[in-house]
């Protein structure tokens, strides 16, 4: 699908309808490397179609791991991780932090040399945090700038079951260790400061694969690996969340999405704009591979300032540019506290989303580990993405409920998570956008 490079939207155009957004992005992920150190063959359905979880693809290609595409479904053979060969090229993961991450960990298993990269914006984000707890257990991992960031280098095999204590809530990094310790002699447990999304430990526990959650904040794993399995991707609530706050900032919407993950980590930002006043009701259908299913109503309604921190930051961390946007369009103030980890997202969220609020002529205040936005009466402005995927369909969010037309520049950051969103926000509006 093709994606314009700017963005011109004119507003304000409620949204009208039923929705299904793009299969979630880490549970993609998940299911492509499940598959592939599965024995047999795994068959998915409603994968991610953007460039990240494409990534994730190629990089197991390129590891001698086949899958073909038909209609909707991803079918992988996968033939365990023994018969993972070493790559011949390097493994460019272009602008995706989970194909890197949980690539190494699962490579960190194996005993050959990968090698891998990815853009501008990958190569200068944290990878100390999986590649030292990786040589705890024995790998050979380093890296650019004393191992701290991309390109990484993995020597792998020889892997010793290690307990962890991780001093960042990261489910990429868990997921990294969990890999590394479904391949290594002995027990590894990985403790969180606070819970971080548990997809890994959700998907592995339904494919039989030897994981136990010790509470709920930490898990264990012994050597093993999961079983093939058919899985239908659930719609994205990260995705969902552009929708939910269009949909309460545009007066005059009712919108429903449908078959979205209501997985309670990634759900979040659901009881964050309730609590702003937002006119939401969340349904479970039903339940896949351990993760529950259900839809979203959303009806328009005026907001008020809150204060999201402590635990609930890692779980509504990728929709803080959407909750953002929300607090603009809010009455009072809204803070967001020990939100440290945006500064190292696809951008600096921190900077970005403060510049893009500011933009909008709201009062912010920013540091180290906090924004507060301070909400009223934003008006038109054009708008820069500054290459990130989420920062850009923020933007589109607000200039859809804006009066007047607005740019926002750097449209095409939005084809590593969401290709199809000017085409769903098209459909949702009768044509707002272009
Ligand atoms: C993800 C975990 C989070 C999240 C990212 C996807 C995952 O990152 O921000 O978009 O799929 O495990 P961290 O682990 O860095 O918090």
């Amino acid at each position: 699908m093709s994606v314009p490079t700017d963005l011109v939207v004119s507003g304000p155009h409620p949204l009208r309808g039923r929705l299904r957004v793009p299969g979630d992005k880490g549970m993609s992920h998940r299911a492509l490397l499940f598959a592939a150190m599965a024995d047999g063959r795994s068959r998915v359905v409603g994968l991610a179609g953007g460039d990240d979880v494409s990534r994730t693809r190629g990089a197991l290609g390129q590891l001698g791991v086949s899958s073909t595409v038909a209609e909707s479904a991803v079918t992988v053979a996968g033939h365990g991780v023994a018969a993972f060969t070493e790559p011949t090229g390097i493994l460019d993961c272009g602008n995706s932090g989970t194909t890197i991450r949980l690539l190494s960990g699962l490579l960190a298993g194996r005993p050959f040399l990968s090698v891998l990269t990815g853009d501008d914006s990958l190569v200068r984000r944290p990878m100390a945090r999986v590649v030292a707890p990786l040589r705890a257990m024995g790998a050979r991992v380093d890296g650019r700038a004393d191992g701290t960031r991309p390109p990484l280098t993995v020597r792998g095999g020889g892997l010793i079951g290690t307990t962890h204590s991780l001093t960042v809530a990261s489910a990429q990094v868990k997921t990294a260790l969990l890999l590394a310790g479904l391949q290594a002699d002995g027990t590894t447990e990985i403790s969180e400061p606070a819970p971080s999304r548990d997809h890994t430990e959700r998907m592995l526990a339904a494919l039989g694969a030897p994981i136990i959650r010790v509470d709920e904040r930490a898990v264990r794993v012994t050597a093993g690996a999961p079983q093939p399995f058919d899985f239908d991707v659930p719609g994205d609530p990260s995705s969902a969340a552009f929708w939910v706050v269009a949909a309460t900032i545009t007066p005059g919407s009712e919108l429903v999405v449908e078959d979205v993950a209501l997985n309670p980590a990634r759900i979040a930002f659901v009881d964050v704009l309730v609590r702003m006043g937002a006119a939401i009701e969340m349904v479970t259908t039903g339940e896949r591979l351990g993760e529950p299913v259900g839809e979203l109503r959303v009806r328009s309604a005026p907001l008020h300032g809150t204060t999201v921190e402590g635990a609930t930051i890692p779980w509504v961390i990728d929709e803080i540019p959407a909750l953002a946007v929300a607090a603009a369009f809010a009455d009072g103030v809204t803070e967001f506290r020990d939100a440290g980890e945006l500064r190292v997202k696809e951008s600096d969220r921190i900077a970005t989303v403060g510049e893009l609020v500011t933009r909008l002529g709201v009062g912010v205040e920013s540091g180290a580990d906090h924004l507060v936005v301070r909400g009223g009466t934003p008006a038109p402005a054009a708008l820069d993405s500054h290459g990130d995927h989420r920062v850009a369909m923020a933007g589109a969010v607000a200039a859809n409920a804006l009066e007047g037309e607005m740019v926002v520049r750097g449209w095409r950051a939005v084809a590593s998570s969401y290709p199809e969103f000017t085409e769903d926000l098209a459909t949702l509006t009768g044509g707002a956008a272009r």
